[in-house]
Formats: C-alpha cells, structure tokens, sequence
C-alpha cells in the first residue's frame, strides 16, 4: 500500500474530475489516495508521500503559473518519488494530437519545466457551451470554427477517452503488468 498524492489545477471542474477517476482505480488497489488543488497545498505533508501525481488543463493555450510554481519549489521532491503528470485540453480530442510526444501544450510544458515526469499522458478535455461566460464561448466557439470542431452554442460534449485515464490510473496504482509507476519508461523518448 502506497500514499498517493494527487494535485489537480483546474478551472471549470474537468480535471478534478478526472483526477476522482484516478483516485478511485488506484484506492480499489489499496492505496491511500490525497487529492488536493495545486493552488493551496498548505497542511499537506508532502514528504509523507511516495508517488506524486499532477493534473492540470490548459486555458488560452497555458497551465497555471500555480502548476510551475509548485513544481518550482518542490522540484528535489518530486524528483525523489515516483511521479506523473498529464494535461487535459481540447486540441487532444484530435487523434493525431492526443500523445505527449504530439500534444502541443505537453512539448512546451516540459520546455517550461526542469522536471522530467517519470510518466506523461494527455487526455482530450470537455467542451460545455452553456457554462461558458459570453466572451469565453465566442473565442472558444471562433477557436473551434477555425480547427473543425463542433460551434453550435448548446454544445456540451466530453472528448475524454476514458480507457486511457484507467490505463494511466492503472500504471500510477502499478496493477498494469510490467508498468509500476518505479519502471515507468524514462522521458528521454519524448521528442521535445
Ligand atoms: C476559456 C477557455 C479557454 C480554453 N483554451 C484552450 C486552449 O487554448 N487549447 C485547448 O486545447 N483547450 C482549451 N480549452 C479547453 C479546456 O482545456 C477543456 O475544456 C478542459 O476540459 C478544461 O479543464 P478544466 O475543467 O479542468 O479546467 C479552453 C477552455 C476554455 C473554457
């Protein structure tokens, strides 16, 4: 049984959300399982973990200075334990976008960061219209005419492959054969 802390920088919920899934997989293999917002990790003991994982969306083309921050002041860390880190955006929903040796916000996060994640994913985020406030829904909506995605303004659709976040819950909890987070394959195979 290991403790795992999950960090999640989010703004309309998506990741948070993703980040649940990843939590329930790796509690039903018997870990001991913190989700916290990057935002605030005061009262966390970050030390007491062994495996560290973040999540984070993009917005506007960028994580959240919160996601470099920590990352920043808790590099030797991180470095330390076993540790993941996955991106949700909605360039992903494109097959040909959605691997971290593809995803664009994946390349430049790691362009951004001195730390090298021992495992990388990218999962295609949620597109929700009507949540949206009125200058948010008309980028967004521009942003989707101009890369052929769907523009109706009651769209509500999630473009997350779910398999993939089990298969990545599955490798962070170490129950996928050959795949504990310990013998995640070095970063070294991303081309950034
Ligand atoms: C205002 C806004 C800006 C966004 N900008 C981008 C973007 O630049 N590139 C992208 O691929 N997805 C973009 N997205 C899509 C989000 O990454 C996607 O909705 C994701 O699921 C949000 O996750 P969250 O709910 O955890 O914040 C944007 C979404 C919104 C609402």
């Amino acid at each position: 049984m290991s403790a795992i802390l999950i960090l999640f920088s989010t703004v309309d919920g998506h990741t948070l959300t993703i980040c649940e899934r990843i939590r329930r997989i790796a509690e039903q293999a018997g870990h001991n399982v913190t989700l916290a917002s990057i935002e605030d990790t005061t009262g966390i003991d970050l030390p007491s973990f062994d495996r560290i994982v973040i999540g984070a969306s993009i917005r506007y083309g960028k994580h959240r200075p919160a996601v470099f921050k920590f990352i920043e002041a808790n590099l030797q860390l991180l470095e330390s334990r076993p540790n993941a880190f996955f991106t949700v955006n909605i360039v992903a929903r494109k097959p040909e976008k959605n691997r971290p040796e593809t995803n664009p916000y994946l390349r430049n996060f790691l362009r951004q960061t001195p730390w090298k994640p021992q495992r990388l994913d990218v999962f295609a985020g949620r597109l929700d219209y009507p949540r949206y406030g009125p200058l948010d829904r008309l980028m967004i909506r521009f942003i989707m005419l101009i890369t052929k995605g769907p523009t109706a303004p009651d769209t509500v659709i999630e473009f997350t492959d779910w398999q993939r976040v089990d298969d990545f819950a599955r490798a962070i909890a170490g129950t996928e054969e050959g795949n504990a987070p310990d013998a995640a394959p070095p970063v070294s195979s991303v081309d950034i």
